[in-house]
C-alpha cells in the first residue's frame, strides 16, 4: 500500500469504516484506484455525525407525537383557487408581470433515482403513453416556452424564465445528453442550466457504509433536500443573483400536471410580499400518507402522518372539512433573498431524515446479496426542512384534479400513481378545458356524452388498458382521450376559437398544426393517421 493508501486506511480505521478495505487484495490496480479516489473524496467523520443526529432525530420523531404543538393554517396566509376565485386575475397578472420582467426561474427537483417505477434512466424521460408520446421533460419544458409567450404577448417585451434542473451523479449525464439530442424543446439552451446535488452512502443500521461490489460503496442522493448544499456548491445563486432572479418556483419532476412558473401562485406569493410559499391539495382521507402543511410551536413545517394520532389526522373543522388539510406536493415559491439565507446560512443545520431501505450489499465472503427487508438506511434531506426559517410564510390551495398526479410507481392492476393515473389525469383535465371552452364529445354511437369522468373513477381504472369503449369491466368510465399540446393553452385558455360548439370523436388532439381526430384502424386500440379538423 502506498503513503496515501496506509493514510487513508488510518482514517478508516479511525472512523470505524475499516471494512471498506476488507477485499483490498482481491482488487486490480484499476479497481484500488477507484475506490481510493471515491474513498479520500469522504468526510468520515462528518459522515458518521450525519447518521447519529438522523438516527437521533428517527427515534425522537418515534418516541413523540406532536399533536399537541400543531395548529392548522390560520386562514390569513391562505390563498384559494376555488374561494378566491375573484382574486385569481390579478395574482395571474402579477405573476405575468413578473415573468415577463425575467424576475422569475424554475428550479425543477430531478435527482431522484425512480426506484419505485423501475426505471434506469432519469423520470424526466418517461413516456406515460399520452397520444403524443412526449416525456415528462417535454411537457414542462412546453410549458415554460407557452408562459413565456404568454407573458411577452401581455407586456410586449421578450422574456425568458430560466430553467434549473437538479440531477445526480446517477441522472447528469443523461438527462442533459436528452435536452441536447431533442434541442432543448425548443428553450434557449442558455437558460436552461443543470448541477448536480450530493450523494451519501447507504449506511447499515449500526452506521457502517455498504459495500455495493468489493470495490465500490453503496451511493444514493442525499434528497431533494441536498437542493441548498448544491445550490451554494455549483454557483447557482449567482448566475440567479446575475440574471436578476427575485422569485423562484420550485417543483418535482414527477407531477405530470404540474404548472411549472405558475403565474398566479407566483402572483399570490409576491403581492403577499412572501418569502417561502407553499401550494397545497386537500387531504380529505385521514388515514392518506401525505404529510400536511402547518404550524408547530409557531413556525410552519410538514408533519408526516405518521407523527401525529389517527385521532389528531381525523379531527374536522366546522366545515366538515379535515383540520389538518393542507396537503404538501412538493411545489414552492421562494423569494431569492430567502434562498440565499437558506443557502448561505440555515443549510448547516438542516438535519438528514432516515429511510430505511432494502439495500443490496457484499457479505464477508464477497458475495452479493439482494435483501428482502430493509437492512440499511438512507439520509436524505428534504426540500421542505427550510419552512421554519421563512418570516412570511403562505399557502396556496389548489385542486388536486387540476395541478396534482404524481408518477411514483409501475403500472400494475389499482395501482397509485401509475404511468395509467398519470396519463388518465392529463387527459381527464384537458376533456375538462374542451368542455369548458364550449366543446362537446360524441361517443361511436353518435351520442353525446354527457359527463365529466370523476377522477377518483378514472384512478380506479390505474393499469388497466384502455379498450377504447370507455367502459371497464366493473362499469366505470375511463378518461376520453384527449390532448392538448402545451404549446397551445398553459391553462386552458385561448381553445374557445377552436372548439366552441363544434362535437369531436375522440381521440382529440390539438396541437400547434391545428385540431386532430384519430381515426380506428379496426384494430383495437389501434390508431390510423390523423384527420385535420381546424387548422389553428
Ligand atoms: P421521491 O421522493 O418520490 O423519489 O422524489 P424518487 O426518486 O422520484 O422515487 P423513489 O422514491 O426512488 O421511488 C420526489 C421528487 O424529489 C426529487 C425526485 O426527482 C422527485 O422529483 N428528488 C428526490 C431529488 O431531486 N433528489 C433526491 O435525492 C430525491
Amino acid at each position: 500500500m502506498d503513503p496515501s493508501a496506509s493514510e487513508l486506511k488510518q482514517r478508516l480505521a479511525e472512523a470505524g469504516q475499516s471494512h471498506l478495505l476488507l477485499f483490498w487484495d482481491e482488487l486490480s490496480p484499476e479497481e484500488r484506484s477507484g475506490l481510493t479516489l471515491d474513498l479520500q473524496g469522504m468526510d468520515f467523520q462528518e459522515l458518521n455525525g450525519f447518521f447519529k443526529k438522523a438516527v437521533e432525530l428517527s427515534r425522537s420523531c418515534k418516541d413523540e407525537k406532536i399533536d399537541s404543538r400543531m395548529e392548522p393554517v390560520p386562514q390569513e396566509v391562505l390563498g384559494s383557487v376555488t374561494r378566491d376565485k375573484e382574486s385569481l386575475k390579478c395574482w395571474e397578472q402579477t405573476g405575468l408581470e413578473c415573468i415577463s420582467q425575467g424576475k422569475v426561474a424554475v428550479l425543477l427537483l430531478a435527482g431522484g433515482q425512480g426506484t419505485r417505477l423501475g426505471v434506469s434512466y432519469p423520470k424526466g424521460m418517461y413516456d406515460v403513453g399520452l397520444p403524443s408520446r412526449k416525456t415528462l421533460f417535454q411537457i414542462q419544458a412546453e410549458r415554460l416556452l407557452k408562459l413565456q409567450w404568454l407573458a411577452e404577448e401581455k407586456h410586449r417585451r421578450k422574456c425568458f424564465i430560466p430553467w434549473y434542473i437538479m440531477t445526480s451523479g446517477r441522472t447528469m449525464e443523461s438527462t442533459q445528453d436528452f435536452f441536447s439530442r431533442h434541442n432543448y424543446f425548443g428553450l434557449d439552451k442558455d437558460n436552461v442550466v443543470f448541477f448536480q446535488q450530493g450523494m451519501l452512502p447507504a449506511m447499515d443500521f449500526h452506521g457502517k457504509i455498504i459495500l455495493e461490489s468489493k470495490c465500490k460503496l453503496s451511493m444514493a442522493p442525499d434528497g431533494n433536500g441536498g437542493l441548498y448544499r448544491a445550490l451554494g456548491k455549483h454557483g447557482i445563486l449567482e448566475d440567479m443573483g446575475r440574471r436578476g432572479i427575485d422569485f423562484i418556483h420550485v417543483y418535482c419532476v414527477d407531477n405530470i400536471l404540474v404548472k411549472v412558473a405558475d403565474p398566479a401562485f407566483v402572483g399570490f406569493c409576491v403581492q403577499k410580499n412572501a418569502d417561502c410559499g407553499a401550494k397545497v391539495v386537500e387531504k380529505s382521507n385521514p388515514t392518506e400518507a401525505v404529510g400536511v402543511v402547518c404550524r408547530v410551536n409557531g413556525h410552519y413545517q410538514v408533519v408526516e402522518y405518521s407523527e401525529i394520532t389517527l385521532a389528531t389526522a381525523q379531527k374536522r373543522s366546522a366545515d366538515g372539512r379535515l383540520m389538518f388539510n393542507a396537503g404538501n406536493v412538493a411545489n414552492h415559491f421562494f423569494s431569492f433573498s430567502f434562498l440565499k439565507d437558506v443557502v448561505e446560512k440555515y443549510e448547516p443545520q438542516l438535519q438528514h431524515h432516515v429511510a430505511q431501505k432494502k439495500v443490496p450489499f457484499v457479505d464477508a465472503k464477497g458475495e452479493l446479496i439482494t435483501p428482502d427487508k430493509p437492512n440499511g438506511i438512507k439520509m436524505e434531506k428534504f426540500v421542505f426542512d427550510i419552512f421554519h426559517f421563512a418570516k412570511t410564510f403562505v399557502v396556496y390551495e389548489v385542486l388536486r384534479e387540476d395541478e396534482f398526479s404524481p408518477l411514483k410507481n409501475a403500472d400494475r392492476q389499482d395501482g397509485k400513481d401509475t404511468p395509467t393515473t398519470a396519463r388518465h389525469a392529463l387527459m381527464s383535465l384537458h376533456h375538462r378545458w374542451v368542455l369548458n371552452a364550449g366543446g362537446h364529445f360524441i361517443d361511436g354511437n353518435g351520442t353525446r356524452v354527457p359527463a365529466i369522468p370523476s377522477v377518483s373513477r378514472c384512478g380506479a381504472a390505474g393499469g388497466v388498458a384502455d379498450d377504447g369503449n370507455r367502459t371497464l369491466k366493473d362499469g366505470t368510465d375511463l378518461p376520453i382521450k384527449c390532448e392538448i399540446s402545451p404549446l397551445v393553452s398553459y391553462g386552458g385558455e385561448g381553445i374557445e376559437v377552436l372548439v366552441k360548439e363544434r362535437e369531436f370523436h375522440p381521440t382529440l388532439i390539438i396541437d400547434e398544426s391545428g385540431v386532430h381526430q384519430l381515426v380506428k384502424n379496426g384494430l383495437e386500440d389501434e390508431e390510423e393517421g390523423k384527420v385535420l379538423f381546424g387548422q389553428l
